[in-house]
């Protein structure tokens, strides 16, 4: 499974690409107003930026909800780099843009998924990902995880290529998972992708070890 992270934050963004272990970002028009990116050129040079760090995929998604506009920034979005995917969200007009954007050499991310029928749409437009929001799903009482391993239970019924993003991710289970689901991808903010590192044995465990060399003596410096 692979780990993109889900924000827009740049500091983060290095802090994760130097651990070493970032296969790709996402975004969402939330994440980038929250680093208070507005207007064309600097969200352009913004996602230019991200693609400089990052060596993979970059999810940049569209703020149109029409066919024609979500086209033209669609087109805007994937000249920034080659890496930039264009996030759509599962709307009318959102799938019949994917599949134009299939036919046409870019690809896409489809988002706001919270069902299976949404999925099935999003494969046969050709989108790339299809990215479930687990987190979203739970915080309204039913369960995300769920949702993954009926869509890929059915992704491999019907030989769709189209990759599972796990999205919407809230505590590091999530991540763990949806990795037993099979999803292709699992999208967190860094502090559930660093949670994974947690265990009070593993602190505990590394605390004997050091207070013992340090009785010892023992170096190999
Ligand atoms: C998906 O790509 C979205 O950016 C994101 O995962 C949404 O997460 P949230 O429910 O925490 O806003």
């Amino acid at each position: 499974m692979k780990f993109f992270l889900d924000t827009a934050n740049l500091a983060q963004i290095q802090e994760a690409h130097d651990l070493g272990i970032l296969d790709g970002i996402t975004t969402n028009p939330s994440l980038m107003a929250k680093e208070g990116i507005t207007g064309e050129a600097a969200v352009i040079n913004h996602y230019r930026t991200i693609c400089e760090i990052v060596d993979g995929d970059v999810s940049a998604e569209v703020f149109s909800t029409d066919f024609d506009s979500i086209i033209a920034e669609g087109k805007k979005l994937a000249a920034i780099h080659p890496n930039i995917v264009v996030k759509v969200p599962i709307i009318k007009d959102g799938v019949k843009a994917m599949k134009w954007f299939t036919d046409n050499g870019i690809r896409t991310n489809c988002t706001l998924v919270f069902s299976a029928g949404q999925a099935i749409l999003c494969a046969k437009a050709g989108a790339a990902y299809v990215s479930p929001f687990v987190g979203r799903i739970d915080d309204s009482g039913w369960d995300g995880v769920q949702l993954v391993e009926q869509i890929r239970h059915i992704y491999d019924v019907q030989g769709f290529k189209t990759q599972i993003l796990a999205a919407s991710i809230r505590n590091p289970n999530h991540i763990i998972r949806c990795a037993e689901a099979g999803a292709d991808v699992c999208t967190s903010p860094l502090e559930h992708i660093l949670g994974l590192l947690n265990h009070p044995l593993t602190d505990s465990g590394l605390a004997k070890f050091i207070a013992d060399t340090k009785k010892s003596g023992m170096t190999l410096g």
